[in-house]
């Protein structure tokens, strides 16, 4: 008998598919065995039933009508032939644009140096005014700034920092929630706290700017309830508002709260607003944001991490160290005395004993609280958010006891899909360093960092870093919505920003290879992952407007040799000052990037049904191909700069006229990085792809040595330093414990951790091998000395798995191929594909590993002598 185990329906859960935007959503489902056909059983409100027949286990499109706004209903599925339907999954549309009310708002214009504060809003819904018989009632809201609501004197909802960061002058995301089990017989009260967040708060670098999106902070919110007859009514809102407790408060700076002035009972009946003042109406209309439905879930909390120690400072401050950098805030819980306040300091690292906070620049990261005098306190700030390890607390009272602090975990909720395991246990922290690197930059969009005063939407980072995004979560949402985003930027700018939503804040706004080919990559990324067209259609006219500006830029030559650059940015071999000094050719990279993203958008356009811009794109990208080939390469094989990154870029990226150049590159790739000694020498661009170069280049082995190094600069350092998330430079942290002077030194950015996505695919050896996972590539290549390795991934056709491991010179291999999928098996050393079919397979071979071999240059081990065959530059 086969069960449904679990429903998804654009990646959510049950309990979070209420007020989603899609009227067809995709349903996904695992079942605990196969079956032939399954059936989707949707009861609409009005009563309907209506079952389809759907093939496959996972990403089946929505089988019914579409949804009207508001249209609801509940969903089960079952195995053909079961009697036993899974739990029913309850379904709900937004609102569509049926909007009926304006913004309300506390504050209509901030003062430059005067402190930020939060507001409350208030809004009584008078005895008698809701009808009979309410089976459902919602709020449908969003805000400029962030809000929190309340219903009776009870938080709704689980949003952190919601509406959560858009390009507000064009999208603006609502949220909707369930408040039916909040209401009360009488009065009944919705609440809100509201704040600057990113709208009018202070955002970006280099002194970062002020309520670039509006001088207003204000409230939308529409209260419907829907009567067992079916009829929804609208209940319309008169708002009051006041001072918060919150007198100040910023998402770099921190919070400060006095529970002094907590006025208690505030968004709950009988409570005595008459002090309080009526909110402005802003009109809805005046404001040019679409009122969108979210893609993605909403930023939450995710974990709670007690310290892993406690120590109390000379100073008199107490410091707690979590073991984990994490984005997120404290919670803290004391008795004080009226009055006293505690200080609470945040930072990544230490350095000479104190908290290192000087990567932290203007993002001061402190929140206060002062107490009430009222027995147990609890306090968790609202609307700040940190990244951190470590905090101290200053000036706290007494003791400290077990439980007092914790460290909340807060980024957008996403369901896992990938797992890394090996016996290697410095590339499994590597791999979780990635992973925390991840939650903590995906605070509701993909940032940078989550730290010092930056936390932007740098496009290269997300280009590099989408692909292992990709494996590890179900990104799709978040991707979906900062693509729009990045779409009407891109329109705004004439090109693609630096990073989206663009803030105007001194950061060269001209279009740069590798982060502007996000417009191109990250969709194509999104569309091999899921094997759905919906993103390349939705994203077609920005990815062609890219390729189409950058031909433009070349003068329609293909080659890019011209203007602003970041090139392989944060080469080592770069001073710390000046990053984007690689010693790699910026335009090669840029040219090289011209080609592929041509060749994709050609790609797409064929899968779309574009054929005459698949010619056009596919004429781009052949003569930005003979460019770069002109300009760059010589005939026999060598490339421009000669360095890991150039070759890795042509290997890789496939720009070569013919397989003996690429020996010959291969062959001296391999010849450089031994004589690096196998450190990193290459940046952003070059570190996502050098080891699939190197396997490229014949020579897993060196990939191998790579990986495994931990002498600076190379991926483990971090790791023997006790980092627990991906650092931005290789030695953020130098080895006498000091940090970086570079002034751009963050401990926990993605993008170098793009290798993770190799250690699945090249390492456990589980890759796609076409788009959506429709046919799978198992391929282990053991060696580095790991005795086992082990991946997961649940694809939209279902989980997919490889487990190998080696016992002398015999290895043990099993496989799961999910249900609606097909798969391969390459064996080591051999090029011959083993068809795979559903289910559980187990194998076993000989194998004797090239680390075994004492001629080879490996574990033992011997470094290299730095000898580089000399054939004068290229
Ligand atoms: C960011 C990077 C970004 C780079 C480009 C930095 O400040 O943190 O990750 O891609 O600038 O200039």
């Amino acid at each position: 008998m086969t069960n449904i185990i679990e429903i998804w329906l654009e990646n959510r859960r049950d309990g979070t598919t209420i007020g989603i935007g899609e009227a067809e959503p995709r349903i996904s489902f695992v079942a605990d065995a196969v079956a032939s056909a399954f059936e989707a059983e949707f009861t609409a409100d009005d009563g309907t039933t209506r079952i389809e027949r759907i093939v496959t286990t996972q990403h089946v499109p929505w089988p019914f009508a579409p949804l009207a706004p508001r249209a609801g209903g509940e969903l089960r599925i079952r195995a053909v032939g079961s009697e036993i339907w899974s739990e029913p999954m309850r379904i709900e549309a937004g609102l569509g644009d049926d909007w009926r009310v304006d913004f309300v708002s506390p504050s209509v214009a901030a003062g430059r140096d005067a402190p930020r504060p939060a507001y409350l809003l208030r809004a009584v819904v008078d005895e008698g005014t809701l009808p009979e018989g309410i089976v459902r009632a919602r709020i449908h809201s969003t805000a400029h700034g962030v809000y929190e609501l309340e219903v009776n004197g009870g938080r709704i909802g689980d949003d952190v920092l919601a509406p959560g960061w858009t390009s507000y002058t064009h999208r603006l995301r609502y949220q909707t929630h369930d408040v039916t089990a909040a209401l009360r017989k009488g009065e009944n009260v919705i609440g809100a706290w509201l704040a600057d967040g990113w709208y009018r708060g202070h955002i970006g670098f280099d002194g970062g700017v002020w309520d670039i999106y509006g001088a207003d902070v204000a409230l939308l919110a529409q209260f419907e309830v829907t009567t067992a007859d079916g009829a929804t009514h609208h209940v319309p809102l008169e708002w009051t508002t006041a001072p918060s407790p919150i007198t100040e408060v910023g998402l770099y700076e921190g919070e400060t709260f006095d529970a002094r002035l907590a006025q208690i009972g505030w968004s709950a009946a009988g409570f005595d607003a008459s002090g309080w003042s009526p909110a402005a109406t802003l009109r809805r209309t005046d404001f040019p944001a679409e009122i969108e439905p979210p893609t993605a879930l909403p930023v939450q909390e995710t974990q709670v991490l007690r310290p892993v120690s406690i120590t109390r400072q000379q100073s008199g401050r107490i410091r707690l160290d979590f073991g984990q950098n994490i984005s997120g805030v404290l919670r803290i819980r004391l008795r004080a005395d009226a009055g006293h306040t505690v200080t609470l300091h945040h930072a990544e690292v230490i350095e000479n004993g104190e908290l290192g906070i000087r990567p932290l620049r203007a993002a001061t990261s402190v929140d206060t609280y002062t107490a009430a005098g009222n027995g147990e306190e609890i306090y968790t700030p609202r609307f700040t958010i940190h990244g951190f390890q470590y905090a101290e607390l200053e000036n706290w009272p007494g003791e400290l006891h077990e439980g007092d602090v914790e460290a909340v975990v807060i980024h957008t909720g996403m369901r896992r899909t990938g797992w890394f395991e090996s016996s290697n246990d410095g590339l499994d922290r590597l791999h979780s360093n990635v992973v925390w690197s991840m939650r903590d930059n995906f605070v509701d969009l993909p940032t940078d960092c989550p730290q010092r005063d930056e936390r932007v939407g740098w496009t290269g980072d997300i280009q590099v870093f989408a692909p292992t995004a990709l494996r590890l979560f179900a990104a799709h949402g978040t991707l979906t919505g900062w693509l729009r985003d990045l779409a009407f930027e891109q329109a705004d700018q004439g090109h693609v920003p630096n990073f989206v939503p663009w803030v105007e804040c001194g950061f060269p706004n001209f279009p740069t290879a590798a982060w502007g080919d996000a417009a191109v990559i990250v969709p194509w990324e999104m569309y091999r992952n899921d094997g759905d067209l919906r993103i390349l259609a939705d994203q077609y006219a920005s990815m062609r407007a890219w390729v189409d500006l950058v031909d433009g830029l070349t003068g329609h030559t293909g080659l890019w040799n011209s203007g602003f650059q970041l090139g392989d940015w944060l080469d080592p071999t770069a001073p710390p000052e000046d990053p984007g000094k690689s010693h790699t050719d910026k335009y090669l990279v840029a040219t090289a990037y011209h080609v592929r993203t041509a060749r994709i958008v050609a790609d797409a356009a064929m899968l779309l049904g574009q054929e005459g811009d698949a010619v056009r794109y596919r004429s781009i990208a052949e003569r930005a191909v003979r460019a770069f080939q002109d300009e760059f390469l010589s005939d026999s094989g060598r490339v421009v700069s000669d360095t890991p990154t150039s070759l890795a870029v042509a290997l890789v990226f496939e720009l070569f006229e013919n397989e003996e150049q690429v020996r010959r590159a291969g062959a001296r790739l391999q010849e450089l990085v031994g004589a690096g000694g196998f450190h990193i020498s290459t940046g952003f661009v070059g570190t996502p792809i050098i080891c699939d170069a190197l396997v490229r280049a014949g020579s897993m082995d060196y990939a191998y040595h790579l990986l495994l190094q931990d002498e600076l600069p190379s991926w483990l350092y971090p790791v023997s330093m006790g980092a627990t998330t991906i650092w931005e430079r290789w030695d953020s942290m130098l080895p006498d414990g000091s940090i970086n002077p570079g002034d751009m030194t963050s401990f926990n950015h993605y993008a170098l951790g793009a290798v993770a996505d190799f250690l699945h695919r090249a390492v456990a050896g589980l890759a796609a091998d076409a788009p959506g996972w429709e046919r799978i590539r198992f391929e282990p290549r053991p060696g580095g000395g790991l005795t086992r390795a082990s991946a997961r991934y649940d694809s939209v056709r279902g989980s997919a798995a490889i487990s190998w491991e080696r016992d002398g010179e015999s290895m043990s291999i099993s496989l799961e191929v999910p249900a609606a999928s097909t798969g391969f098996l390459v064996l080591p050393g051999s090029t011959e594909q083993i068809p795979v079919g559903p289910g559980l397979h187990s194998f076993t071979t000989t194998f004797r590993s090239v680390d075994d071999d004492p001629e080879r240059p490996f574990f033992g081990w011997r470094r290299p002598e730095p000898v580089l065959e000399n054939e004068g530059a290229a």
